[in-house]
């Protein structure tokens, strides 16, 4: 298996090397940035293991920016989870925050692979498309109930609505449902991310131009707006709304039509707002990076997605509905819980909610023997840091290789680790290493 690490930090990146190449299965190769292994990556790469934080580009541009080519899994800091969990929506599945084991990075390449060779194997492969796969909706919950109540009747008005709730809570989902369940849904729901869009392009996405308005224009083209007509738009993390364009949205709100860049003509459309966000709007609103007067508006129903913590109830239905759906799509065969899988579930506490939960199904379903699900096939442990022999401590190891392969040359051996002189001294005494 050839492996690819990207991690700027050099003392952990050198201690992966080490420490994976001492399994004769492995070929490791390794990037400190990853601008850098955007130029060299190629096909023979069978797992990218990227870090988060990094300077220039981070590991979650990195792998959007791979679009998918590359298995990935992320090792992360504790101040970076949040991101990492922003990396399953792009299909990473399995993370590690540090500090971890190695034997546990291990596990999660084996699981990488041994994924990978079932789903060759199996027959109905891919069979289900995505779109019929997340029509259900499972709310069994109390905490959900209120929300539930609220959407149920919003949905049959015109009112704005604005989804709040964590990441993967189920917003979009929520969105779906409102006009699902609305006068219009035999009309258009259109879905644009404020967040997925640069900031140059947001505009004519939203508005639409006439030919000419710019150099590319050569003909002209209907926005989000125009092409929600009659139906619903889904302005998806709101929050990221530049202010300048906030300003024109809110006329549109009020005015009820929209003007094509490179127009002056006003057109009239009739549209029912949906919002959402994850982020802190009355912190945005204090700092002035969001309108009040446009919040106002869009939030004339505002709903609150609680977080799955609070709608444990929701875990376990959840989970036998992912692992049908992942009968269904890869005919692994029906499932069971094996001991103490059931009590790992229900105690975790999914900071990436109901995303992060189905994606763990569904990999344990994949990847569980004798069709039972055991608490290591959920791989949770490695989510939450902690552990007894630290990446860390292969430091040591690493300052002791470099020492040898030196000749217990100090300087040299600063050099190799890209160290200062003090600094190895300091570590070579505290880690008590004979010269
Ligand atoms: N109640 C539910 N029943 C079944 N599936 C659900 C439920 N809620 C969410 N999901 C699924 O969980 C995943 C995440 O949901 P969704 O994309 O709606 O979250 P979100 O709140 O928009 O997250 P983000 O803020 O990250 O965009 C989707 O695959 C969705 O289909
Ligand atoms: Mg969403």
């Amino acid at each position: 298996m050839k492996l690819a690490i990207v991690e700027d930090d050099i003392n952990m990146r050198k201690s992966l090397e080490i420490a994976l190449g001492e399994y004769d299965e492995f070929e490791v190769v390794s990037f400190k940035s990853a601008k850098d292994a955007l130029k060299k990556l190629d096909d023979s790469i069978d797992l990218i293991i990227t870090d988060i934080n990094m300077p220039q580009m981070d590991g979650i541009e990195f792998l959007r920016e791979l679009n998918g080519k590359y298995e990935a899994l992320i090792i992360t800091g504790n101040a970076t989870l949040n991101k990492a969990i922003d990396s399953i929506r792009l299909g990473v599945k399995d993370f590690l925050t540090k500090p971890f084991e190695i034997e546990t990075l291990v596990e999660a390449i084996y699981r990488a692979k041994k994924e990978r060779e079932v789903l060759s194997k199996s027959i109905k492969k891919q069979k289900i498309n995505k779109v019929a796969e997340n029509k259900s909706f499972i709310a069994t919950s109390p905490a959900l109930e209120g929300a539930l109540k609220l959407v149920n009747k919003a949905a049959k008005t015109d009112a704005s609505i604005l989804l709040l709730g964590e990441s993967g809570v189920g917003k979009e989902l929520f969105a779906n449902y409102v006009h699902n369940n609305s006068p219009r849904a035999n009309a258009p729901f259109v879905a644009i991310n404020m967040a997925a869009i640069p900031e140059n392009l947001l505009e004519s996405e939203l508005f639409g131009y006439e030919k000419g308005a710019f150099t590319d224009a050569t003909e002209g083209r209907a926005g989000k707006f125009e092409s929600a007509n009659g139906g619903s738009i889904f302005l998806d993390e709101i929050g990221e709304m530049p202010i300048g364009l906030q300003a024109k949205l809110l006329r549109v709100l009020q005015e009820k039509e929209v003007v094509r860049l490179g127009s002056s003509k006003p057109i009239k459309i009739d549209i029912r707002f949906i919002a959402a966000t994850n982020a802190d709007i009355q912190k945005k609103i204090k700092a002035g990076e969001f309108r009040e007067d446009l919040f106002f508006r869009l939030q004339t129903v505002p709903v609150n997605i609680p977080p799955l913590r609070e709608r444990v109830e929701e875990i376990i239905p959840l989970c036998e509905w992912k692992l049908e759906q992942v009968d269904n799509q890869y005919g692994v065969g029906k499932k069971t819980w094996g001991e103490g899988a059931k009590e790992q579930l229900l105690s975790y506490n999914w900071p990436g909610n109901i995303r992060e939960l189905l994606s763990v199904v569904e990999r344990a379903a994949i990847l569980c023997e004798d069709d039972t699900i055991m608490p290591e096939d959920l791989f949770l442990s490695s989510r939450e840091s902690g552990g007894k022999k630290k990446i860390a401590n292969l430091e040591e190891e690493l300052i002791y290789e470099a020492l040898k392969s030196s000749n217990s040359d100090v300087d040299e051996a600063c050099e190799i680790l890209g160290m200062k002189k003090e600094v190895l001294l300091s570590k070579i005494k505290k880690y008590n290493i004979k010269l």
